[in-house]
């Protein structure tokens, strides 16, 4: 008789215990020097284009964006009470989770890299597809994802903030009292507006300090601009200061592992099926094979088979591993595959060429990189930067020196791809999918 009485106590002591110690866990984070809202007194803080993204219908408050900072660490947004929005976006780890794919609910793992909070605001689309056109809408994905908050639908997680004793004072003083759907999304999404980060070396390099950044990060940023062609998709100015043009591109990650044709008719057939609306859209993204055709998934046009947000490029060493998959370890994995001119498939972006670039050059371009890291980071990207050079010793499998130098190529005569060239790709006519 006693064990049978005794386990089921002790289980749920130990579940209580492991709900207690994740509360105690999200509360601790949440108090995080680094969890709250920065100020704009930033080098290189863009005011002008802060003041077009905020949006009319959700100003920012002091109220509340705390009551945001309380819901995104709140794990009672979760189905079974264990994952609040923090657990992949941390703000120890730069608001990312440093691992290739998140882990959500029952340590469930998705397909997909949990990109930073920090400066999303600035994301004219949110997710690496661009399938959610807001941050307010955004949270609805990971919210009701079976794999990431595990939530049957949105009514629920409103009944739960409801129930909440200590949230009634903080609806009542910003939203009149109207615990809704479209409140929480308010709240958290201001709070996400406040991580904002600039005042890097390179911000303040670009203000005129010349001493701000090292001759070979110089060097590295003249190679961004020049041979590396990083600027044509990932540019900067000082109204635009993010690194990325906001638009869609496929440089070959997921060529590595998909055939995109069968995978594109048997996403379209799914999405007739389905609706294509926004919760089935993220499930495809997330927990299926067909997260890797990337922006075709939500406008189904074959030039954006296998396209991907353009990323930010800033506090890199901190949001490691990197591409949508998480399947790059280091920045020299990452510029490896930009030099041998990506992964050849149907649809690679014309921008992708052979870019021939040394070592030493590869070497310059990630002392480039390296001062895009906030202040506030700084040590943590050290350290991670010190660990990448030593790993980037010894393993670089990405590396291809006869691709990034056009000998595989691009030499005369040769009408062949170059490069790593990922699995066979089936060349049927594009314009032909879901034609039948
Ligand atoms: C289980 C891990 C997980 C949880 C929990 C989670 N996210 Fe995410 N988040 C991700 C992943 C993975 C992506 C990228 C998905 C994609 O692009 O398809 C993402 C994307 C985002 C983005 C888009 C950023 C960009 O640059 O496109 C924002 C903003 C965001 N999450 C905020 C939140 C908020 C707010 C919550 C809580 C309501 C939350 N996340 C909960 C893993 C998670
Ligand atoms: C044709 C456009 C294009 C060019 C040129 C380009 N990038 Fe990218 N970059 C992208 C896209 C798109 C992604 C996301 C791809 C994905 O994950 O599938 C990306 C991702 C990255 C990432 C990973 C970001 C993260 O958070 O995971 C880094 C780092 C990066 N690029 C650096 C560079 C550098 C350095 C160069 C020049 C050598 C360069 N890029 C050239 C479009 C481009």
């Amino acid at each position: 008789m006693m064990p049978t009485l005794r386990i089921p106590v002790l289980a749920s002591v130990a579940a209580a215990l492991v709900l207690l110690c994740a509360a105690a866990l999200a509360a601790a984070q949440e108090q995080n020097p680094l969890a709250a809202p920065k100020s704009h007194i930033q080098v290189g803080f863009p005011a002008e284009l802060y003041s077009w993204v905020i949006p009319p219908d959700n100003p920012q408050s002091p109220a509340k964006v705390a009551l945001g900072r309380k819901l995104f660490f709140d794990d009672s947004l979760s189905a079974d009470g264990t994952v609040s929005c923090d657990q992949c976006h941390s703000p120890t780890k730069g608001f990312t989770d440093q691992l290739p794919t998140s882990m959500g609910i029952h340590k469930a793992f998705g397909q997909r890299n949990a990109p930073t909070v920090l400066n999303a605001l600035f994301n004219t689309l949110q997710f690496w597809d661009g399938r959610a056109p807001t941050l307010e809408r955004q949270t609805e994905g990971p919210i009701l994802n079976p794999v990431e908050m595990g939530n049957k639908n949105l009514e629920d997680v409103v009944a739960k903030v409801k129930s909440i004793a200590e949230y009634q004072q903080p609806f009542q003083q910003v939203f009149d009292g109207l615990i809704t759907l479209v409140n929480i999304e308010k709240a958290i999404a201001a709070y996400e507006r406040t991580q904002i980060a600039f005042d890097t070396p390179f911000d303040h390099f670009m203000a005129g300090d010349q001493n701000a950044i090292s001759a070979q990060a110089k060097h590295g940023w003249d190679l961004f601009n020049g041979q590396g062609r990083c600027m044509t998709c990932h540019g900067w100015n000082p109204t635009q200061p993010l690194f990325t043009d906001n638009r869609f591109h496929n440089i070959g990650v997921s060529a590595h592992k998909s055939d995109f044709v069968p995978l594109a008719r048997k996403a379209l057939a799914l999405i007739q099926q389905g609706g294509g609306g926004m919760q089935q859209l993220d499930q495809l993204a997330i927990q299926t094979d067909m997260s890797g055709l990337g922006r075709f998934l939500v406008t189904k046009q074959p030039h954006d088979i296998g396209a991907f947000r353009t990323m930010g490029l800033r506090n890199l060493l901190v949001t490691e591993p990197y591409f949508h998959d998480g399947s790059q370890q280091t920045l020299w994995d990452v510029i490896d595959h930009y030099n041998k001119g990506g992964v050849q498939n149907p649809y690679l972006d014309g921008g992708l060429l052979p870019l021939g670039l040394s070592e030493s050059d590869e070497d310059d371009l990630v002392a480039f990189l390296a001062t895009l890291t906030s202040p506030e980071y700084a040590d943590a990207a050290k350290e991670e930067l010190d660990h990448q050079q030593t790993r980037a010793k010894t393993d670089r499998p990405q590396r291809d020196t006869a691709a990034a130098f056009g000998k595989t190529g691009l030499g005369p005569g040769f009408k062949g791809p170059f490069g790593d060239i990922g699995p066979a790709q089936n060349q049927e006519n594009p314009a032909l999918l879901g034609g039948d």
